[in-house]
């Protein structure tokens, strides 16, 4: 198998991976783990301790899905004036606006709002509303990702 080949394989698959641990992680912080200590007397400490670990591990995801992405464009021989005349192209264009609008709301979350917010989320549920829309987008892009190689 060439090594280009071999490359777009390996490629593929950081991309699902860094999908399911970008994407699950955000799942199960909106469906378990906030539900879970909602009334729980440590609430904010848990949140703290187990969003500050989760915030580096998506950053890291977010950069080899973008990485990868990338990558299988160019393999597809999409990253040229194909990306703007082609249906996969215009798909994969659709993508990378939505994830440059992932990347603004997870400064908007991670940087700007959580650290202020933390003490008030029961009263501004912005921040969770923001947590939500990245995840939907998030499912979006697998869709999209499955359109640009099967049409
Ligand atoms: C959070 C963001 C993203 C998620 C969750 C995501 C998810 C996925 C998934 C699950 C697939 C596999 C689909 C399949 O094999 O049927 C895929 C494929 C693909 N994605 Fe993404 N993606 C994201 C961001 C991006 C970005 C930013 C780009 C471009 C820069 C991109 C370009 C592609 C391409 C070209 C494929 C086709 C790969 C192939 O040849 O099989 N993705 N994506």
């Amino acid at each position: 198998m060439e090594m280009d080949q071999q490359l777009y394989y390996v490629s593929v698959y950081l991309h699902i991976l860094g999908s399911i641990i970008w994407l699950g992680g955000s799942l199960f912080y909106a469906m378990v783990l906030v539900p879970a200590l909602k009334n729980h007397p440590a609430r904010k400490e848990l949140i703290l301790a187990t969003g500050k670990i989760f915030r580096i591990i998506s950053w890291i995801t977010l950069g080899i899905i973008l990485l990868t992405g990338l990558y299988n464009l160019h393999y597809h021989g999409l990253l040229n004036n194909l990306l703007f005349e082609s249906r996969a192209g215009q798909l994969a264009l659709l993508k990378m606006l939505l994830f440059a609008f992932i990347i603004l709301l997870g400064l908007l979350h991670d940087v700007w709002l959580g650290p202020k917010l933390i003490n008030k989320t029961q009263k501004y549920p912005l921040i969770r509303w923001i947590a939500r829309i990245m995840v939907i987008i998030g499912l979006i892009m697998i869709w999209l990702g499955i359109k640009i190689v099967r049409g």
